[in-house]
């Protein structure tokens, strides 16, 4: 990357961090989600949503804007989230069984929308991080696999890399539509990029031992299985 470019991107960088300052969003992420749903029409008010690796919080206040007081948010992060008005939080590992089994109680049914920005700690290794966020995708797959509605909604992000294909089968699998995107908002350095699915088939509502992981060997382990 040139100075120009760097230049570029840090003056963007530095556009959302101020937008998302003066408009009261926790994190510049909330910009990425507006850019998908504009683009590809996510949310309707009443809707409910459930949004994996939600800390600090920028995703859930976009949901509970478009969802409204009719809608339902529940938000899940390894992290403490700060309370928000009408938004549920769940602080756990979502590869964690006990996770898995709290989310399944407050949902309560099903859900209309899965959301996970989730990211691993970056090691700044590519195939290291790469790998590990392929690991947590597979995870939210399964998440649908236990809680989507039928036609339901998953955004997912993914960091790029050659187990992309992987993923992008397992939800060609299980969706109508996969779309791949990148927002303005997302850096250009990165190596992240949204997938956008819609209409779920819900024909994989199972009782699941292990995520179907493309696990490269010695990488890292599937931690525990889902009841
Ligand atoms: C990029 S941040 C999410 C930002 C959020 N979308 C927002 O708008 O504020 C990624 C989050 O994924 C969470 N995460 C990573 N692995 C996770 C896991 N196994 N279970 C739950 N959350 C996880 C991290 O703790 C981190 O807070």
């Amino acid at each position: 990357m040139g100075i120009h470019d760097r230049w570029v991107e840090e003056r963007r960088h530095e556009h959302y961090y101020k937008l998302a300052k003066k408009q009261g969003y926790r994190s510049r992420a909330s910009y990425k989600l507006l850019q998908i749903d504009e683009r590809f029409g996510i949310f309707r008010e009443g809707d409910s949503v459930v949004d994996l690796g939600a800390c600090p919080g920028g995703w859930l206040q976009v949901a509970k804007e478009k969802v409204g007081d009719a809608g339902k948010v529940i938000g899940v992060d390894l992290r403490k989230i700060r309370p928000m008005e009408g938004v549920e939080t769940i602080l756990g590992d979502i590869t964690d069984d006990a996770t898995m089994i709290e989310l399944l109680s407050r949902i309560g049914g099903k859900t209309d929308i899965v959301l996970s920005d989730m990211a691993p700690n970056i090691a700044g290794q590519y195939s290291m991080d790469h790998a590990r966020s392929i690991h947590l995708c597979t995870f939210a797959v399964n998440v649908c696999d236990r809680i989507l509605k039928k036609n339901g909604k998953l955004v997912m992000k993914v960091f790029m890399g050659d187990m992309f294909g992987t993923i992008e089968k397992q939800l060609e699998d299980r969706f109508a539509s996969v779309k791949i995107h990148s927002p303005a908002a997302s850096r250009d350095t990165s190596s992240e990029v949204y997938l956008v699915c819609k209409g779920f088939y819900a024909k994989k509502n199972v009782s699941l031992k292990e995520p179907e992981a493309p696990v490269k060997e010695n990488e890292f382990s599937v931690k525990g299985g889902f009841i």
